[in-house]
């Protein structure tokens, strides 16, 4: 093999290699007649179509998701995810290698960074706040008490949400309270498949709660790949007219295995006054919808250390991430 041989074989793998090669004359000719010619899914006049394509270059919704859900969607197309039968599958036209540019080279129709991937949406813990800026609508039923959470994202990073709360144990009062909290995530790394976020939790003296109650946390989630996941989080925590009261460490460690991701928390709470109470937390989530958007998780909290009489409890959510799809599409 001659020097400019090598040479030209070179760079004809390193431009197979770039995301750019191929993506945009391929999307051209495969996606533009119902995408539109710039990604923002106005289908050519000619083709007619039952359910309006998404707009690809909206950073939100190509950020929200890792770059394979995708892949998935081209390779096998939209009715294998529950979509619309519209959208052909490509696994057939194209290698997986020109399948892939193709989906960066639409990814990167999003012109701003500092969207954190969707790669580091890692699945939703009973205890640690997830990291990642959330659409999501949750309902969690822990032993008698009830939760019903929404999160709604700002922007790239920011995160608000609201919860309410209540109990069915036979106590007076099934109005348990509520929460506001803002989450804003500081970091991220696609290449070292981290980020941390930073939030406050506050519950006002309404229902069972008598008094302010304020949390400040920092919340972290890594999965290195894609070998172990670790989730975790630090508070704290403010009571009306008590001040800091005490500080908890939570920390769950899972991994993927197909739709399903078991995963192990522990809790460890230090108040200032009184016992220290330590409690795991086995669980399992499970992906839903076969789009992904509708996820539950079943556990348990297992006491461990800590003032009697604590028992064990099951826990159980379900949750919808609104933005991706409709509760009823996807399945
Ligand atoms: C014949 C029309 C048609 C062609 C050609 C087509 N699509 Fe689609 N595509 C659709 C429709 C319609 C949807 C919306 C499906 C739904 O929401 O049910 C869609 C959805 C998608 C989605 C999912 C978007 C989301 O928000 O989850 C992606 C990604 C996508 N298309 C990429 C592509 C790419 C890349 C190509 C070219 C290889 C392509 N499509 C070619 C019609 C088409």
């Amino acid at each position: 093999m001659t020097p400019s041989t090598l040479a030209s074989l070179v760079a004809l793998s390193l431009a197979a290699q770039s995301p750019g090669d191929g993506g945009a004359a391929r999307y051209r000719a495969w996606c533009a007649s119902c995408h539109g010619a710039d990604g923002r899914g106005v289908p050519a006049r000619t083709t007619r179509l039952a359910v309006p394509p998404a707009d690809l270059t909206a950073c939100r919704a190509s950020s929200a998701e890792p770059e394979d859900h995708w892949v998935g969607i081209v390779t096998r197309g939209g009715a294998a995810f529950g979509l619309s039968l519209d959208m052909p599958a490509f696994g057939e036209a194209g290698t997986p290698e020109q399948i892939r540019a193709l989906v960066r080279y639409v990814r990167s129709l999003c012109r701003e960074s500092g969207w954190p991937p969707g790669e580091l949406n890692f699945p939703r813990p009973f205890l640690v706040e997830k990291a990642y800026p959330e659409d999501e609508v949750v309902i969690t039923d822990r032993g008698r008490g009830q939760e019903l959470i929404y999160e709604r994202r700002l922007g790239k990073r920011l995160q608000l949400e609201a919860s309410a709360r209540s109990a069915f144990d036979g106590k007076p009062g099934t109005f348990a309270g509520v929460t506001g909290a803002v989450k804003y995530n500081l970091w991220y790394s696609l290449e070292r498949g981290a980020l941390a976020s930073l939030g406050v939790e506050a519950t006002p003296p309404l229902g069972r709660q008598d008094r302010w109650e304020v949390e400040p946390f920092l919340t972290f989630g890594a999965y290195p790949r894609r070998a172990l996941l670790v989730q975790g989080e630090i508070a704290g925590t403010w009571e009306e007219a008590e001040g800091i009261s005490a500080f908890s460490y939570r920390v769950g460690v899972g991994r993927e295995i197909g739709r399903v991701v078991p995963m192990l928390e522990v809790g460890w709470t230090v108040p200032r006054d009184g016992e220290r109470t330590l409690s795991f937390y086995p669980q399992l989530w499970m992906q839903l919808s076969r789009l992904g958007h509708v996820a539950a998780s079943l556990g348990a909290e297992l006491p461990a250390v800590g003032p009697e009489p604590r028992h064990p409890r099951l826990i159980a959510f379900v949750l919808w991430d609104y933005a991706d799809a409709p509760l009823l599409r996807g399945w």
